[in-house]
């Protein structure tokens, strides 16, 4: 087992440049499966769930290599399979984005219930409904989910609530379907967007992403596209976070500041001084101890990213007064808070709602991840703390984080990937 050893305490400092978004080439790696020409996705991060989605992808029949400049070529021309085996199915969550696109690409479809972080219960209703409602046949047997659907019809399917995976999953199969498709209430996620970009590359014809209304008028045939994938906000996010923390000056290359709006208002209520530098770099200085955030609630976005909570919280650990964290996406999303109480973190958790009394200093400790951001959250923690930590469960943390040790060693950090005692 793999864990980093960090010894906290100094600034960083430098420039960084922020890998493609692990949410964006997952939906996209299932999308090249629609087309039977050769895709190749570009600034395709190094990511464990990247190699997962590769896995799935050639237990398919179709060919998916990744080079070392990043680039993965997908050929699905030869693709013979309809199921994705459960021991991949249980690797990521994500896994369930493969269900409207091999059902519009083989008719038919097996997947199992798909695994992932374990933030508590994370259902699937919304994903079967609305394939359903597109007229697909959909039951349940023996821990397998079998879909079957000659030709999938567009319609209008509001969803109750916007989620990401399952807006994703309706434009995947309604790409080809016959008819137009409208998803009322969509995910209005930057990925969405760029999944957009990547079906109208193809040939496809979907608009709106970026609001709650898409819609998608079904093509007959897609062609094979090449797309570069935007960069990964919760990647930026966390290295903000790690020079809010640890101090610093730090400029992140690669990143859109509009998809991070949130989080720089947060860090910015923190006392950092923030300010992007041109379109696509952000500057991040924080020279003294970080202010308490006052009252930061989780939301779909444009609102406080779920996926940057655990991140932020450990800011809020080192901040001069108290700040409050309301946690709406998911119900288990505190699994650092006992981590980071290790380190000296003075925390109450009651259900939903996390108050965190800003300590001066973090003392380095041996803690554990559970999930990939509560790796990220405990990584951050322990630049900013005193003394040398050992983070374990790194198995977590490379599911979305290409090598976390370069990243942060090239600011400067003392980061090393160890053996876990
Ligand atoms: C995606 C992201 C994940 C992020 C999450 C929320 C990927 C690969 N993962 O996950 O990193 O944390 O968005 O921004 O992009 N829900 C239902 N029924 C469903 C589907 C979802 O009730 O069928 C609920 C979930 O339990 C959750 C909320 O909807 O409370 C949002 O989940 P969703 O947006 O679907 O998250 P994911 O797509 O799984």
């Amino acid at each position: 087992m793999n864990a980093l050893s960090i010894s906290g305490g100094k600034p960083l400092s430098g420039s960084v440049r922020v890998q493609g978004a692990k949410n964006s080439v997952l939906p996209i790696l299932a999308a090249t499966i629609l087309t039977g020409e050769p895709a190749v996705i570009r600034n395709c991060p190094n990511l464990l769930d990247v190699e997962y989605t590769l896995r799935i992808l050639r237990h398919l029949g179709c060919g998916a290599e990744r080079d070392r400049d990043g680039n993965v070529a997908v050929s699905a021309a030869g693709m013979t399979g309809i199921g994705i085996p459960d021991s991949l199915m249980r690797k990521m969550r994500s896994s369930v984005i493969f269900m409207g696109s091999i059902l519009s690409r083989a008719g038919e479809a097996v997947l199992s219930r798909p695994g992932g972080c374990d933030l508590g219960a994370r259902p699937i209703d919304l994903h079967l409904e609305a394939l359903r409602q597109m007229g697909a046949e959909i039951r349940e047997e023996g821990g397998n989910i079998l879909c079957k659907a000659a030709r999938l019809t567009g319609c209008e399917i509001a969803l109750k609530i916007p989620s990401v995976g399952a807006t994703e999953n309706i434009i995947l199969a309604a790409a080809k379907a016959k008819g137009v498709t409208r998803v009322v209430n969509a995910a209005r996620e930057p990925e969405i967007e760029d999944l957009q970009a990547f079906l109208n590359a193809m040939g496809g014809r979907v608009s709106g992403a970026g609001s709650p209304i898409v819609t998608v008028e079904g093509v007959e045939t897609l062609r094979g596209a090449v797309h570069s994938v935007i960069p990964d906000r919760i990647a930026a996010a966390t290295l903000l976070s790690a020079a809010a923390a640890a101090g610093g000056d730090v400029l992140l290359r690669d990143v859109r500041p509009n998809d991070v709006a949130a989080v720089l208002t947060a860090l910015g209520e923190a006392g950092c001084s923030i300010g992007a530098e041109g379109a696509s770099s952000v500057r991040i200085r924080s020279s003294r101890r970080p202010k308490p955030m006052g009252f930061i609630q989780t939301a779909p976005h444009p609102g406080f990213p779920t996926d940057a909570q655990p991140v932020a919280m450990a800011v809020a650990c080192v901040a001069d007064g108290m700040t409050v964290f309301r946690e709406t996406m998911f119900e288990h999303r505190y699994n650092h808070v006992s981590e980071l109480i290790r380190m000296g973190a003075r925390i109450d958790v009651t259900e939903r709602t996390a108050v965190i009394h800003g300590v001066p200093r973090l003392s380095g400790a041996t803690v554990a991840a559970t999930d990939l951001r509560s790796g990220a959250a405990l990584a951050v923690a322990a630049l900013a703390a005193d003394g040398v930590s050992e983070v374990s469960g790194l198995e977590h943390i490379d599911r979305g984080y290409d090598t976390l040790e370069d990243t942060l060693s090239s600011l400067g950090a003392d980061v090393r990937r160890v053996t876990a005692h």
